[in-house]
């Protein structure tokens, strides 16, 4: 089955190249969106800026995100990613956050479509790889307003838009309304990828009915980092989920700093860990680890406990 593009999500504390070495291992997705890099620090030298910029192990497929509220920090610190070999370079219009919404990013954003127009209009002139917009529905749920706002950005010749379609208040309640990707795609000129929701093989055939460019997962890609070969149909019959988790924490190792280890496994194995009959209480074990080592011993000492669980058949 082979749809069209996948893209894996940006994912605050996820969406790493710990992530993507795992991913690649399983045959790889077409795009990987970082998370969220702080344009205010990545313009002022941040401590753990080289880490954000890693953008193996494939960086032409690479798209890193920006996130911030001044037009200046976010237009400098694109035109430094643009030196960088990549995919493309997209704008966070999307994060409801408290943290990130407080400061006048994120979804923010969308309060304003001149300001929004302005900034792309600034950025276009500086980023000659492709750029981008990740969006939510809005702060309410009213398509005219959506389009306006997505035509003005598309006339300061924005490439791309991804749609998360929920609004900002509901987070991640209801389900994705996938009726307002397909119609914002009918309605604009540059592609539109929808994101949302897509869990499985299934999901994925279901919405790529050919009227979004491309299907970004996020969630999905971790609890399951081969879904995108299932839905190309190039997965094995099986994996070995002991030696998936083994692996994600050998390239945490290597590949992110020591202080972001613990957050970042914590976050990887709150999804991961579905996987698994006993997930709640192997959980509950390794967030009391605070090391590499410790969580690797506590993930042998489970499949050895329960064998039966170390291998999952895929669909
Ligand atoms: C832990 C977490 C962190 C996220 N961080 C970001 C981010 O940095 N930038 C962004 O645009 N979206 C972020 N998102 C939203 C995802 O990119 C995506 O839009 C959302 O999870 C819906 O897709 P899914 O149902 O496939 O997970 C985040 C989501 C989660 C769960």
């Amino acid at each position: 089955m082979n749809l069209c593009p996948l893209f894996l999500a940006p994912m605050a504390e996820l969406s790493h190249r710990a992530l993507r070495e795992l991913i690649e291992r399983f045959g790889g997705a077409d795009e990987y969106w970082t998370e969220m890099i702080s344009a205010a620090a990545l313009t002022s030298g941040g401590l753990f800026e080289q880490w954000y910029l890693d953008a193996g192990p494939r960086p032409e497929k690479v798209v890193f995100q920006l996130f911030g509220s001044k037009p200046d920090q976010i237009v400098k610190a694109a035109a430094l990613l643009n030196t960088y070999p990549c995919a493309g370079i997209d704008i966070n219009m999307g994060c409801c956050a408290p943290a990130i919404a407080r400061t006048g990013a994120g979804i923010r954003w969308m309060e304003d479509i001149e300001r929004a127009g302005a900034l792309i209009a600034r950025l276009r002139a500086v980023v000659s790889c492709r750029l981008s917009v990740k969006i939510r529905l809005g702060l309410t749920e009213d398509f005219d307003y959506l389009l306006r706002f997505c035509s003005r950005l598309e006339s300061e010749k924005l490439d791309l838009i991804t749609l998360h379609p929920r609004t900002a208040k509901e987070k991640f309640k209801r389900s994705a309304r996938w009726d307002y990707v397909y119609r914002l795609a009918d309605c604009m000129r540059i592609p539109v990828v929808g994101n949302g929701d897509i869990l499985d093989p299934n999901d994925a055939m279901h919405r790529a009915n050919g009227r979004c460019f491309a299907l970004m997962v996020g969630r999905g890609a971790v609890r399951k980092p081969w879904i995108f070969a299932c839905i190309k149909g190039t997965a094995p019959s099986f994996v070995d989920l002991e030696e998936a988790a083994l692996l994600f924490l050998d390239f945490l190792s290597r590949y992110q700093p020591q202080p972001f280890h613990y957050s970042r496994a914590c976050r990887f194995f709150t999804l991961f860990c579905d996987n698994l009959f006993w997930a709640h209480y192997l959980k509950h074990l390794l967030y009391k680890e605070h090391t590499l080592s410790g969580m690797e011993a506590v993930l042998s000492r489970y499949f050895r406990e329960h064998e039966e669980e170390k291998l999952c058949r895929l669909p």
